[in-house]
């Protein structure tokens, strides 16, 4: 199942401008999946454009894994009001599309706590989860989970980018 322009099976749909679609490589082997569209990917219907977009941008480009090589996505395809963090509801409505996005991957980046709780299926403490790689299972497909912080992390704490880097170079090393 693939999100549609016009999916309705969540509340979110109501205060949408554009359902943001995955982009990338759409065969890549490795993902990144974001929390939810902000203002500016609402607007411009496409993922991470806004001011996290230029944060994971710059780290790609750096580790020389540019953004048109990897898929990149969200647990939910539209965005929450006042970008508010998704509800369990609305991350389980988007599943089924996130699951067949990330189907077959090798590795999944999780950017921040809203996209590690939704694929590991538990609460997550960031701190303790971080960079410590897991195996997963997507329909029946093994895949290595690798917890991030959120780019938007690093506008209040520098030393977050040196660890969204680590987790770059560490997906790498199952590639
Ligand atoms: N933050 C996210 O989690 N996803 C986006 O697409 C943009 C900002």
């Amino acid at each position: 199942m693939t999100a549609s322009k016009d999916c309705r099976r969540c509340a979110l749909c109501t205060g949408r401008t554009n359902v943001v679609m995955p982009e990338g490589d759409p065969s890549s082997p490795i993902a990144f999946v974001g929390e939810a569209p902000g203002a500016k990917e609402d607007e411009a219907g496409r993922p991470f454009v806004g001011l996290s977009g230029r944060v994971l941008n710059q780290l790609l480009e750096e580790e020389g894994l540019y953004r048109s090589k990897v898929f990149i996505t969200n647990t939910v395809k539209c965005r929450p009001p006042g970008n508010r963090e998704p509800t369990q509801a609305e991350m389980d409505a988007c599943l089924p599309c996130l699951e067949s996005e990330l189907e077959g991957r090798k590795v999944i980046i999780t950017l921040g706590r809203s996209a590690a709780r939704d694929l590991l299926k538990r609460p997550v403490v960031m701190r303790d989860e971080v960079n410590r790689p897991r195996k997963i299972t997507i329909r029946g497909k093994d895949a290595i989970l690798i917890p991030a912080y959120h780019p938007a992390a690093s506008f209040y704490n520098r030393k977050v980018k040196d660890s969204i880097r680590e987790s770059i170079r560490n997906a790498r090393t199952y590639l």
